[in-house]
């Protein structure tokens, strides 16, 4: 990866009319229904522009959304690339490079991912504090990084403070419980074993999901302040493990959507 190439998927989108957004956003589950709220849109699908990752036949929706929510300029990743899927460390965080090029200033990301922490539940909202990154390599770890900024980048506070403070008074204004905690990447896609659920407890994690991650480090090279929420969707009890219910997954993240969205909504505005 290389800044020329950045600089050739900026020009295709500023042509475009992708000018200058204030905050870029990365839909994950929970958040698919921002996009309706996004007024004057304006895609480009991910197949073309150029140098962007090719999306996967299943992720053929995937797009860069600009307009405006609450009277923001924003811009709007509708489907994000995952290490499981192939992908590599460079795919995923490549938009991310692009979006900081566009002049985004902050950047709020949303997940799925299973409650570790048995004190939280199904349907909860947890504001990530920390992450544990064991998805075994870095997006920092290519040859020509400082191209783009350090290469030993600080991360002694990941999550953008200021930021966080606001989602707090935002939950407890709307009467949204909001838990926090610590984040763990894992490349999935398969789910944990109890094994596993148990050493990620011992580990120090509340939640653990399959992204956001390596987007968050990038972020960070960048000195882009990030905030970014999970939908917690299962309760990873390895003492009482059921068999992963994909449906049911699904349903809950669908369920917390209002809320998610009301949470980002609300954000967007005070920011
Ligand atoms: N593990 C990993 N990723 C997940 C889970 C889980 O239990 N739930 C939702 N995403």
């Amino acid at each position: 990866m290389t800044k020329k190439q950045v600089e050739e998927s900026l020009e295709y989108l500023n042509k475009r009319g992708f000018e200058s957004p204030e905050i870029g956003i990365i839909l994950g589950t929970g958040l698919g229904q921002l996009v309706s709220e996004i007024e004057n849109p304006i895609e480009a699908h991910y197949n073309h522009i150029p140098y962007f990752p090719l999306a996967t036949v299943e992720f053929h929706s995937g797009k860069l959304i600009y307009g405006t929510i609450s009277g923001k300029k924003v811009v709007v990743m509708q489907g994000r690339f995952h290490l499981y899927e192939g992908y590599d460390f460079l795919d995923i965080t490549y938009p991310i490079r692009v979006m900081h090029g566009l002049g985004i200033k902050k950047l709020f990301v949303s997940n799925a991912a299973g409650a570790i922490n048995l004190d939280f539940k199904k349907g909860d909202i947890m504001l990530i504090e920390d992450h544990i990154n064991l998805q075994g390599g870095s997006p920092l770890a290519f040859k020509n990084v400082v191209e783009f900024g350090d290469r030993f980048v600080d991360m002694s506070e990941p999550y953008d403070l200021e930021m966080r403070k606001k989602v707090e008074a935002i939950a407890q204004k709307e009467g949204i419980t909001l838990q926090k905690g610590v984040y763990v990447s894992v490349v999935g896609p398969q789910l944990e074993t109890k094994a596993e659920y148990r050493m990620l407890k011992i580990l120090g994690a509340d939640a653990v999901g399959m992204s956001t991650v390596p987007e968050v480090i990038v972020a960070n090279q960048l000195r882009l302040p990030i905030i970014a929420v999970s939908v917690l969707t299962d309760e990873c009890d390895p003492d009482n493990l059921q068999p992963i219910n994909i449906q049911e997954i699904i349903e809950i993240a669908g369920k917390t959507e209002p809320k998610m969205i009301q949470l980002f909504k609300e954000l967007i505005k005070e920011i």
